[in-house]
């Protein structure tokens, strides 16, 4: 396993000398998740992963995760349904305007997130793929949960240490005034709560869980708590706590959502941007969900 690992900043490294388009041996399997409990984010450039190796990559590190597209049944660009688009082009292969509703949720990943924080289980790993990269812009940015918590001032972790936010699916759609959906909609996705202070069953460390989706804290009012969200995202997202990274084509990004949150960065939506995203669950065993409990 000569695999060259070289530490990005503040969290991520980029590893060199694997083809994730072949099987991985159980003993690099583990060297992926050890690398991903030190690092957070690995960026495996130089990869070129048709939708079949993709899919085969993910799963073999745990049970894929279907976000959103447990409600969305409409025609689909890949033959996956596990396999996201994450993408401004539609079905038919061309660039979407600007008002296509495809573009808002593009719009709504460049708020700080962690994917699928509302739901149960949530999602573990997610491994982006580039496919077709923008002359300008585009970048996707990283920060670290668990760097925010150990550098949270000791009054604030006091403050936070027994608090649990609902986290919901379309909170974030609302606040960029997409609200044209029906109460069965909004009821499909029930909102979740998960602890604001977690530990981590793989690495120890405690992890401060904010990020957009959440939109409560419960047992405050919603202004006191919105503020509070907002306080601790801006803190967690601190650009000494931030590596941004710069696609190319053939890049695969794979992140840890219960550890970090992410961000899209502007682009021109006129430009063609093709990524596609296979996501894991989180497994927790009965101990560890102990200790995520609200
Ligand atoms: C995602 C996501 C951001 C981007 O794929 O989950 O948030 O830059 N992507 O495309
Ligand atoms: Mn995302």
């Amino acid at each position: 396993m000569d695999w060259h690992i070289t530490p990005l900043g503040p969290l991520g490294a980029r590893v060199e000398g694997v083809n994730l388009g072949l099987p991985l041996t159980p003993a690099e399997v583990s060297r992926v998740e050890q690398l991903m409990d030190t690092y957070a984010v690995l960026v495996f450039p130089h990869q070129s992963l048709d939708q079949h190796q993709q899919i085969a990559f993910a799963r073999q590190l745990g049970p894929l995760d279907l976000g959103l597209r447990k409600l969305k049944r409409g025609p689909h660009r890949f033959e996956y349904a596990e396999l996201a688009d994450i993408s401004n082009v539609k079905v038919d292969g061309s660039v979407a305007s600007r008002d296509d509703p495809k573009i808002v949720g593009n719009v709504a990943n460049q708020l700080w997130h962690s994917d699928s924080s509302f739901q149960r289980p949530r999602a573990k790993y997610s491994m982006l793929h580039a496919l077709v990269v923008p002359p300008e812009g585009g970048n996707t940015e990283f920060a670290d949960l668990r760097l925010a918590w150990e550098s949270l001032p000791e009054a604030w972790q006091r403050r936070v240490q027994h608090l649990s936010a609902v986290h919901y699916a379309l909170y974030s759609r609302f606040l960029l005034g997409d609200t044209g959906y029906t109460e069965a909609q909004r009821e499909a996705i029930p909102a979740v709560q998960w602890p604001l202070v977690q530990t981590d069953p793989r690495s120890g460390r405690k992890v401060l869980f904010v990020g957009i989706h959440a939109c409560e804290v419960a047992g405050m009012t919603l202004a006191e708590g919105r503020m509070l969200l907002a306080d601790l995202l801006e803190h967690a997202t601190q650009r000494a706590h931030v590596y941004a990274h710069r696609w190319s084509v053939g890049d695969l990004v794979m992140w840890d959502n219960t550890t970090t949150v992410h961000r899209g960065r502007w682009y021109d939506f006129a430009q063609r941007r093709e990524m596609r995203r296979a996501t894991t669950e989180e497994v927790v065993t009965s101990a560890e969900a102990a200790l995520q409990a609200p």
